[in-house]
């Protein structure tokens, strides 16, 4: 399948593995923050990274552009001008105080792909997308960038506000887009051949394994919710303890219960991360607690009854407590299976080049739930220190780098676009 020589192809691969960690490093540098990384949804430092990013795919000899929604596309053309588009791709955004690789590596290794084919056209056009939006942090909702190219953005979330009050609708203005245009960020279903997201694994598995690279065969569902509990405030020294209505004594109780719950399921995942206490003043009485909630589980059945179970809870907790109950938005994406025979294709690209191609199952949420719906899609899993992520610990090593690269490469070099007829 290489029409370079394996051993030349070996060392240019690591050449390009050893550009793409650097790349991830600069990347780190343009934050929210001074002491870690941290770079929401259409923040300042994404511009600095839309600049880097633009001028790596320019130079792998892509056309560049920023849709609506800030996500930024590096076209690299097809052999003819009405062939299909497969898509290589992931997030540039992050959460709080976040780890260099999450979503970051994704795009860089598709540029670095692209970079490898040396102006070698194909039958397909190739599209790197690093969407803007993935993690949910700034708006609470997810997933912002890969609902627009699906076709599928949720309008009424424009109106959604950041904790500084500015709405999603401002921060698309504010970064110089324009919301207007946000149903032009859509693709076509029929235009796409494929889509593939390379990504850190952020589990323990392949570590466990000792494989640098494995290929997802599904994405667990998750439920994730911003509920409060409402009570009344008051004078920390005089209200007398019973007659209290404390609304962070009921949020601490379902959030025991949330993690007592998630411990009794076999891979059931359930977070309380989030807590917001008002007034938050060390001699008021609370009376206003606003909690996140993610639930996560491969089986769609054994989220939902779980995520009833935990809210019948917290409807019982607001009961006896005497505070009031309420649920501010909830988001259910169900489990995404991946496409059979693009992962087959992409194992196929795994063994050519002597890479092991295991299947697994992501627990982590990742764009390809939302791509899955309008194109056939498949991930590549990248083997990461320690299983960790979601904090500045993530790492991953040049070797698997340079081992994702050749299996991108040799997976765009392998697969066809149907035969007309
Ligand atoms: C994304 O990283 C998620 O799974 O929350
Ligand atoms: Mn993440
Ligand atoms: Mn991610």
């Amino acid at each position: 399948m290489q029409t370079t020589a394996p051993t030349t192809f070996r060392k240019e691969a690591r050449q390009r593995a050893e550009e793409a960690l650097a790349r991830c490093v600069t990347l780190a540098g343009h934050s929210e923050s001074t002491t870690g990384l941290t770079r929401t949804y259409l923040t300042k430092p994404m511009k600095a990274v839309h600049r880097d990013v633009g001028d790596w795919m320019r130079e792998a000899g892509m056309d560049v552009r920023i849709d609506a929604v800030g996500n930024i596309i590096g076209h690299y053309p097809a052999a003819r001008p009405d062939a299909q588009t497969v898509m290589i791709g992931s997030h540039l955004d992050t959460v709080h105080n976040a780890g260099m690789y999450d979503g970051i590596v994704g795009v860089i290794l598709g540029i670095a792909a692209v970079k490898l084919l040396k102006g070698m056209r194909l039958p397909f056009a190739v599209d790197v997308v690093g969407f803007s939006e993935e993690e949910g942090v700034r708006f609470s909702a997810p997933f912002i960038g890969s609902t627009a190219i699906a076709g599928i953005f949720d309008d009424a979330l424009l109106a959604r506000t950041d904790s500084q009050g500015r709405t999603l609708a401002q921060a698309i203005e504010d970064f110089g887009l324009n919301a207007k245009d946000i149903s032009k960020c859509a693709y076509a279903p029929k235009s796409l051949l494929a889509y593939l997201e390379p990504h850190i694994e952020q589990g323990p598995v392949l570590e466990a394994a000792n494989e640098s690279l494995g290929v997802v065969s599904a994405i667990a569902g998750q439920t994730r919710m911003i509920v409060n509990f409402i009570g009344e405030a008051g004078h920390a020294g005089t209200v007398p303890m019973r007659s209290r209505r404390d609304a962070l004594p009921a949020a601490c109780e379902l959030a025991l219960y949330v993690e007592r719950y998630g411990r009794c399921g076999t891979d059931l995942f359930a977070t309380v991360g989030q807590l917001n206490v008002e007034p938050n003043v060390s001699n008021v009485i609370p009376n206003h607690v606003r909690l996140s909630m993610d639930i996560r589980h491969p089986d769609d059945e054994t989220r939902t009854t779980a995520v009833t179970q935990i809210l019948m809870h917290a409807n019982s907790i607001a009961e006896r407590r005497r505070v009031e109950f309420r649920i501010d938005s909830r988001s259910d994406r169900s489990a995404v299976a991946m496409d059979d025979a693009l992962s087959d294709v992409l194992k196929a690209a795994l063994r050519a080049e002597d890479l092991p191609a295991s299947p697994l199952v992501s627990g982590a949420g990742h764009d390809a739930m939302i791509m899955a719906r309008i194109v056939p899609t498949a991930m590549l899993f990248l083997r990461c220190k320690g299983g960790i992520s979601h904090h500045p610990d993530e790492s991953v090593t040049v070797d698997d780098v340079a081992d994702a690269i050749r299996a991108t490469t040799t997976f765009l070099k392998t697969i066809q676009p149907p035969t007309k007829g």
